[in-house]
Parts: structure tokens; C-alpha cells; sequence
């Protein structure tokens, strides 16, 4: 073990493949705080952001830069663990924390590498927040894990080299059915597209086809028409005339509040024909599933830029009212309606099944 000021070319590279640091601080008294952030190395100093999270209190509430404040100490412990204990290391750097104000020079090419490393932080707004930096005056270090030519792969992610991030992606996205006040990015918009246009399909036919609405009245005009239609469908079921309201009225305010919305459409007209029915199902049935693969694209591009979504199906019930409403081309058959933007509260989760319950055989 060996401590020292700068990091060596091994420790660069271990630090750039961990993706949480945990900081500590203490304040005047020496009681010790400690929270794990997101970090960036720029080759000098730790940064780590005062992201948008604490809204009812001022940065200075926030107990590490109180602490900071009070005295600029702080240490940060960058490990990775692993079952197999021949591949564990660690970090730590102990040195000089600051506040950096968004007025500082660098403050523009540090928040840029936090959002070179973390996609999510590109759709916050934080060029007018704070950075909190750590200028390492000791680095110690140890383990295999700290040995980059000696290491071995941690799990499939890193050893493919095509990133570590998807299973927390998958993991962390959720339906969201309601939404703050706050617009979506055209650019964010625009990413979930791409995504989408990245997705598997039949011959490459890519049978899907979007419209983004992030104006009022077509929104208006949207729920309006929905309504209507799904009104006369719940009289015929014989529901209570309170239900209907009540539902009409919930579905309504979810696609007149959200901030952006995309409908999702099949498009067949570029897909095989076929003389018999039973293909040419087998050729539809391939589009919807291909929809599907390009929805979820989407879903994950938006949770990754920091935003979320919901999945309404709706549409696949009304979709002549639909069409009629945004005035859209008797060629797209609308599917689904993805609402997005900043989730108001986090929603309730239905329980997944154990993964194990889901494989009829593995052999
Ligand atoms: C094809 C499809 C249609 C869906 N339709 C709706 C819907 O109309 N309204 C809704 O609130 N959620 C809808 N969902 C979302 C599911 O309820 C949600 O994915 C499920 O409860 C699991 O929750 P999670 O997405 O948070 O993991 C739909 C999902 C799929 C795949």
C-alpha cells in the first residue's frame, strides 16, 4: 500500500470503470456524514454534482456541504466488490473539498465529464447548480481489482465491453402516471426516437411510426375524443354513472398533464404479402411484436436521460377516433400512447415474479 497525491495510470483506469463513490465528510465537531454520489476524475480532482433532488431545502441544508463549509476534509472510498475476493480493490482519496459555484471557470468542462459518464445528468438542469469538488492531497490504494492488466473480467457487462449500465436501466424504469409540471427536452424526445428506430423488425421493415405531441391542444383534443369513445363503451358495460366520471376524468387529466406525449402507430404497408391468411397474421403479428421491442427501446432511452414513462393502450381500442382527432393517415393503426416526462412521486410497484418462475427449462 502506498499513499501519494496523484493517481497512477492503474487507479485512473479502476476509477473510470467504478461507477458510485461514497463521500464522507464531518462537520466542526467531527461527527462523520457519509453518501454515496456519482463522480468524475478530470485528471486533477474528484466532482461530483448537487443534483435537483433536494427542492424544499437550500444547498447549504445539504449536510456534506455544510460540513464542507465548516471544514474543507473530505474522503472518498471508490471499491469494487466481487464474491470472488481474488478480485477486490479500492480507492481512497483523502484531500481538500469545495464548493464550486456554476459562476467558476471550469465549471462548464466538469459538469460536461459528469455527463459524459452519467447520460441521466444530461436532462437536468444543472449548469446553475453548485459542483462539490475533491482535490486528493493522499491516494491509497489496494487489491487485484486496482491491477488493470492483471484484472478479470467482474461479471459479462464489463468483460463484453459494451457497458455496465443496462440491468439498472431495466431494473429502475417503472410506469409512471403522473407527472411534475415540467417540459421534456425536444432533444430527449428526439434520443427516444432514435432508439426506437434501432429496435429489431421483420425483414427491417421497421413497421412503426411515431407522433410526438407536446402541445396543448392537440393533447386537448386527443383526450377529448378518447373519452368520448370509451364513455359510450363503459354505459354499455353498465358501470355506476359516478365510475364512468371518475375514470373519464382520471384518464383525461393523464394525457392533458403530461408533458409530452407519443403515440405509437403500426405500419404495415411495407410488410410482405401473402396469399393466405394464416402468413400474412404471422407477418402482423411480427410487426406488433416488433412495436413492442421499440417501445421498450424508449421507455429505457427516457429513463436513461433522466425522464419516465407510462404505457397507456388505449389507442389499440379507439383507433379510428384516434386517427380522426390528430388527422392522421388511414395507413397507421395507433397502438399505444407513451406519456412522458418527470415523475411528480414515485409510483407504487406490482410485485415481479421470482425470474426463476419465468424459465420452463434451461439446459
Ligand atoms: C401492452 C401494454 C399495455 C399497457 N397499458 C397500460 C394502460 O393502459 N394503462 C396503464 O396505466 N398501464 C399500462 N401498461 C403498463 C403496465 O401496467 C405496467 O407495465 C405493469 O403494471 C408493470 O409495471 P412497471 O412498468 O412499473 O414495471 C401497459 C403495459 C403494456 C406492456
Amino acid at each position: 500500500m502506498a499513499a501519494r497525491a496523484r493517481l497512477t495510470d492503474a487507479e485512473e483506469a479502476f476509477i473510470a470503470r467504478q461507477r458510485v463513490a461514497r463521500l464522507a465528510t464531518a462537520d466542526a465537531h467531527g461527527h462523520p456524514h457519509v453518501v454515496p454520489v456519482c463522480f468524475a476524475w478530470d485528471g486533477r480532482r474528484f466532482v461530483t454534482p448537487l443534483d435537483e433532488k433536494p427542492k424544499r431545502v437550500g444547498d447549504h441544508a445539504l449536510r456534506r456541504v455544510r460540513n464542507i463549509e465548516e471544514r474543507h476534509e473530505a474522503t472518498l472510498v471508490i471499491d469494487y466488490y466481487d464474491d470472488d475476493w481474488s478480485r477486490l480493490g479500492y480507492l481512497l482519496a483523502q484531500g481538500r473539498a469545495d464548493i464550486l459555484p456554476p459562476s467558476a471557470a471550469d465549471h462548464g468542462r466538469l459538469l460536461a465529464l459528469l455527463r459524459d459518464r452519467y447520460p441521466q445528468y444530461q436532462a437536468m438542469a444543472l449548469e446553475a447548480r453548485p459542483l462539490l469538488t475533491v482535490t486528493p492531497t493522499r491516494i491509497t490504494s489496494w487489491g487485484p481489482a486496482l491491477n488493470a492488466t492483471d484484472e478479470e473480467p467482474a461479471n459479462t457487462w464489463q468483460s463484453s465491453g459494451r457497458g455496465n449500465n443496462f440491468l439498472p436501466l431495466a431494473r429502475g424504469r417503472r410506469s409512471v402516471r403522473s407527472f411534475q409540471d415540467r417540459p421534456v427536452p425536444r432533444a430527449a424526445l428526439e434520443t427516444m426516437i432514435e432508439s426506437a428506430h434501432w429496435a429489431p423488425s421483420p425483414h427491417g421493415r421497421q413497421p412503426w411510426r411515431f407522433v410526438v405531441l407536446t402541445r396543448a391542444e392537440p393533447k386537448e383534443a386527443l383526450a377529448a375524443a378518447m373519452g368520448a369513445d370509451w364513455q359510450q363503451v363503459l354505459e354499455m358495460d353498465g358501470q355506476e354513472r359516478a365510475t364512468i366520471q371518475r375514470r373519464l376524468e382520471k384518464s383525461h387529466e393523464r394525457i392533458r398533464t403530461a408533458p409530452a406525449l407519443i403515440l405509437v402507430c403500426l405500419y404495415l404497408a411495407d410488410l410482405d404479402a401473402y396469399p393466405d391468411p394464416e402468413r400474412q397474421h404471422a407477418e402482423e403479428i411480427m410487426a406488433i411484436q416488433s412495436l413492442g421491442a421499440a417501445v421498450q427501446n424508449m421507455l429505457l432511452a427516457a429513463y436513461a436521460q433522466g425522464l419516465d414513462t407510462g404505457w397507456m393502450c388505449a389507442p389499440l381500442f379507439t383507433p379510428e377516433t384516434v386517427r380522426v382527432a390528430l388527422g392522421l393517415d388511414a395507413t397507421l393503426k395507433p397502438h399505444a400512447l407513451i406519456p412522458v416526462g418527470y415523475e411528480d412521486r414515485p409510483p407504487k410497484r406490482r410485485p415481479h415474479r421470482p425470474i426463476d418462475d419465468l424459465i420452463v427449462r434451461f439446459e
